[in-house]
């Protein structure tokens, strides 16, 4: 233990997703990931010397309840008393995982903070068990969350890619991705078929990325992500993200793709949408999706893991 320290954390998103486990208490996936960082979106968390251990979020003292959801974490390192201070630099109610940058940012802050000497591997046990996706968020490039737990990256071809998020809703979500995605394991008839064309996505992905095509990588990417929303629709209860708003916007980026060729969508556990879009396409498709929906259109650049500031 010593002196603070500082440590930024970017988000990520999935290409190929990650929707269930196949062992709740190592928090294993049932199926290998696949995702960018965003260098744009992040959560810095400071970890300083103090007399008492206080956890702020945004300036705001941490409740009772976040600061449990913590201990997985928190466990493996020493009870020393230290002052925890997180910020994250995009709305936390916009509907983006703040919990995979934010635990990322925690256990690489701690490990630091503490000069534990922990291996790669040993931190991406303790992050997985705090939030699974936030492993992905521990390397740079194509980020890969094995199904036997371990995390790998792939060199990022593409340097002239950007990723706009359409937000539709700031609300909370209805249902938290852990819940909803246990429904989906044990209800939808499909699931065993969308384990199945998950693999067949990643391989093809991979062989996509090695031979620098972006638009096989986009057209996965997309065809991924409506695979996830029809087997979480086949979960009993049917389990629904995407908004009458999501669904426009998805149409509408598909009727541009005649004069824009290189864009393509991806969805997660919430309405939001996300494009992948080459830097010179930005502004033109920013405006345009922001005078058809009246939505506020954030813009990332891609790239970054978890690291000292
Ligand atoms: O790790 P969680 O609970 O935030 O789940 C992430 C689920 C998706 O965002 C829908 C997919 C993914 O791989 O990020």
């Amino acid at each position: 233990m010593g002196q603070t320290v500082k440590v930024r954390s970017p988000i990520n998103i999935a290409l190929i997703k990650y929707w269930g486990k196949a062992d709740e208490k190592n928090v294993l996936p049932t199926t290998t990931s696949l995702s960018l960082t965003l260098s744009d979106l992040w959560t810095e968390t400071t970890i300083s010397p103090n007399e008492r251990t206080i956890f702020t979020l945004n300036n705001q003292p941490m409740n009772a309840d976040e600061i449990q959801r913590l201990n997985p974490v928190l466990s493996h390192f020493s009870n020393t008393p230290f002052s925890i201070q997180t910020f994250n630099n995009f709305p936390t109610a916009a509907g983006l995982a703040s919990s995979a940058s934010g635990v990322a940012a925690l256990t690489v802050a701690l490990d630091r903070f503490f000069k534990t000497g922990f291996s790669f591997d040993q931190l991406v046990d303790i992050t997985r068990v705090g939030s699974g996706s936030a492993v992905r968020s521990l390397v740079d490039g194509f980020a890969l969350w094995h199904q036997e737990g371990h995390v790998s990256s792939l060199p990022n071809p593409f340097p002239d890619w950007r990723m706009l998020i359409v937000v539709v809703s700031k609300e909370k979500k209805a249902i938290s991705s852990r819940d909803a995605m246990k429904i989906t394991q044990k209800t939808a008839p499909s699931y065993p078929s969308w384990i199945q064309q998950s693999d067949v996505d990643l391989k093809e992905m991979l062989r996509a990325i090695q031979e620098k095509d972006p638009h096989a990588v986009g057209q996965i990417m997309e065809r991924n992500s409506e695979a996830l929303h029809a087997v979480m629709k086949d979960s009993q209860p049917s389990i629904i993200y995407q908004q009458a708003t999501s669904l426009a916007i998805l149409a509408f980026v598909k009727s541009l793709r005649k004069t824009i060729p290189f864009l393509y969508t991806t969805m997660d556990a919430g309405p939001n949408v996300k494009i992948l879009v080459q830097a010179q396409d930005v502004e033109h498709v920013q405006r345009l999706l922001e005078q058809t929906f009246s939505c506020t259109v954030m813009v990332s650049r891609i790239g970054g893991k978890a690291d000292e500031i």
